[in-house]
């Protein structure tokens, strides 16, 4: 799929250069290649090609996530016939290995998955759940004052059932081809046999070493002998290998009963001044659903993803709905282009503090969100110069009374997203995480245990009135993951997703308007330097020609502030070829044939 480039991203363009040396400073381009470029001839080729700017082509299947052997271990499975379902299982049980501190075994993920045969879209949940011993207080002291964030996270008490392997199991039973032991086996051989330390696992944990040296069987992995690992430094790691060999021989029984599920248990209740209360009766009866994607219509096209207990759709949705109506054809250089989209994001972001949560606990009016009358009515507010100086949620139309009290949950960037389209075209969107980097910092037979609780609302009331995204038992976190397929006439065109907490909101409504509205190629759409709002700061990516709008948001009433925003996007176009990109911003690749 070509565009050709609007005067907006020929703008953009032009400050490339810019953006290229931000993507160094968070993930130095040297490092990266040489860390994988040993891998194969394609991997070194896909490397190049990304600090090229430029997409990945193939006609036939693509693979894009954020560890090269992840990304091979996926398109091992597609050269030889699998289905986007089999290299999902492989790719997730490589990603867990090799990336650790993202996702893995002892978190959860949400999937969009597309049937081509039955030309049919399904949204998978394998969020993790709040135990059964949880109350809306879990994260409150004696008083019910909210804990401090990383009180909360490290430790015992953040951690929810794990949803990972039930998902890929679940997967693998609708849309697999090939075994499910066999689809394991790479990670096993790699965990035996070891791989070299990424760059950024390195460098995550140099930074996360005091969280880490809390727990022995964690700080032992990442910190032998107290010294924190290398970037380069062969790691294995056989509990993992042990734990999938069990998985392959079991299927995931063997993880959610039996002696893995009470290490888990153990681990947990057992975490030093921090414990939790998961127990093996939440892990037996852990199950993944199936929701209804919730799709937008946006310049002619179907944006589709994760409904509740994800406010990924609904939000990256509200946002297009009300820009509809705008032209943003003047492109990502455009400060009013970025007031349209900046004040959008709040107005979104209101409602999604006041009303998105798990819809299995508290009604969400889902259709009322992303109604075209109510979006159409939301977009008026857009209409002025400025920065908005109000923004507030508004009333979605619903037969249920909606007085509930605005969100307080912190969300912090991890986590990570690969997209795979195959031969037969099936495609995948699946973003997966443990939460916080290195997620609730516990390690167990080999993969850490995620913090997906702290997702929740810390606070359970504001001033008497409920809040939609307080803990409860059995509940699932809201989450921001935003998997993505954008469809046209009923056939997928684009598969896109990011890491970055709340953030990915932003990230991949951005993206998708560079691809459909900036006429960029997907690695084009995936480098252009951020500029991220949720609840009223304009962040703009540090050291990029995003800075350069910044004088002039500020004249419109923003605050601006200027950080680092490290996504980490995979997107795969699908025309009469496919196009694969991989954010420069991180260690991913895009691979195809
Ligand atoms: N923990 C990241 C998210 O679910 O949004």
């Amino acid at each position: 799929m070509r565009h050709l480039l609007t005067t907006g991203a020929a703008l953009f363009l032009a400050t490339a250069a810019a953006a290229q040396q931000a993507a160094d400073a968070v993930q130095p381009e040297a490092a990266t290649q040489g860390a994988f470029e040993a891998i194969s001839p394609e991997v070194a080729a896909a490397l190049e090609a990304k600090f090229a700017g430029t997409p990945v082509e193939a006609e036939t299947w693509m693979v894009a996530a954020a560890n090269p052997w992840a990304v091979k271990a996926g398109a091992d499975v597609l050269a030889k016939g699998g289905t986007a379902a089999d290299a999902l299982v492989a790719l997730q049980a490589m990603l867990g290995l090799v990336e650790p501190q993202s996702s893995g075994l002892g978190g959860g993920a949400f999937l969009v998955y597309y049937d081509a045969e039955s030309g049919t879209l399904t949204t998978l949940d394998g969020r993790e759940t709040a135990p059964l011993a949880a109350t809306p207080r879990l994260f409150q002291d004696g008083n019910g004052e909210p804990l401090k964030f990383f009180d909360a996270v490290v430790g015992g008490l953040s951690v929810g059932t794990p949803g990972t392997p039930a998902l890929m199991e679940e997967v693998h039973l609708r849309w697999g081809a090939l075994d499910w032991a066999e689809l394991l086996a790479p990670a096993i051989t790699r965990a035996e046999e070891g791989f070299a330390v990424s760059p950024r696992l390195a460098g995550l944990i140099e930074g996360d070493q005091e969280r880490l040296g809390r727990f022995p069987a964690t700080a032992e992995y990442f910190m032998p002998g107290g010294t924190p690992l290398e970037a380069g430094e062969l790691l294995t790691n056989p509990d993992y290998a042990a734990t999938l060999r069990a998985m392959a021989e079991g299927g995931t029984r063997a993880f959610y009963t039996g002696e893995i599920a009470q290490d888990i248990v153990d681990t947990v209740r057992g975490a030093e001044g921090n414990p939790g209360v998961l127990s093996t009766v939440d892990l037996s009866i852990y199950q993944v659903k199936e929701r209804a994607p919730v799709c937008v219509s946006y310049r002619a096209h179907d944006v589709c993803g994760m409904g509740p207990p994800s406010s990924g759709a609904l939000t990256v949705g509200q946002i297009l709905g009300m820009l509809e109506s705008y032209d943003l054809s003047a492109g990502p250089m455009d400060a009013e282009v970025r007031r349209l989209i900046g004040d959008a994001s709040r107005l979104a972001f209101a409602d999604r503090g006041r009303y998105m949560a798990d819809s299995d606990y508290v009604p969400v009016p889902t259709e009322g969100l992303v109604d075209a009358g109510y979006l159409a009515e939301r977009a008026e507010l857009l209409a002025g110069d400025d920065a908005l100086s109000e923004v507030a949620p508004g009333a979605p139309a619903f037969d249920h009374a909606l007085n509930w009290a605005d969100d307080a949950s912190i969300e912090l960037p991890s986590t990570s997203h690969f997209v795979i389209v195959d031969g037969a075209g099936n495609v995948a969107s699946m973003t997966t995480t443990i939460e916080n980097g290195f997620g609730s910092r516990l390690m167990v037979r080999g993969f850490l245990l995620n913090n997906e609780l702290t997702d929740f609302s810390f606070k359970s009331h504001a001033d008497g009135v409920p809040i939609a995204n307080r803990v409860e038992p059995g509940k699932r976190p809201r989450s921001s993951m935003a998997p993505t397929i954008v469809m046209k006439d009923g056939t997928p065109v684009l598969a896109i997703g990011s890491p970055g907490g709340s953030r990915i909101i932003g990230y991949v409504a951005q993206s998708i308007i560079a691809h459909l509205d900036w006429g960029m190629d997907v690695q084009q759409a995936l480098s252009v330097p951020h500029a991220v709002n949720r609840f009223g700061t304009y962040d703009v990516e540090e050291s990029t020609a995003a800075e350069d709008l910044s004088e002039a948001l500020t004249a419109m009433g923003y605050e601006v502030g200027s950080r680092p925003l490290t996504s980490g996007l995979h997107a795969i176009a699908i025309g009469d070829g496919l196009q694969g990109g991989a954010d420069p911003r991180r260690e991913g690749i895009a691979l195809g044939q």
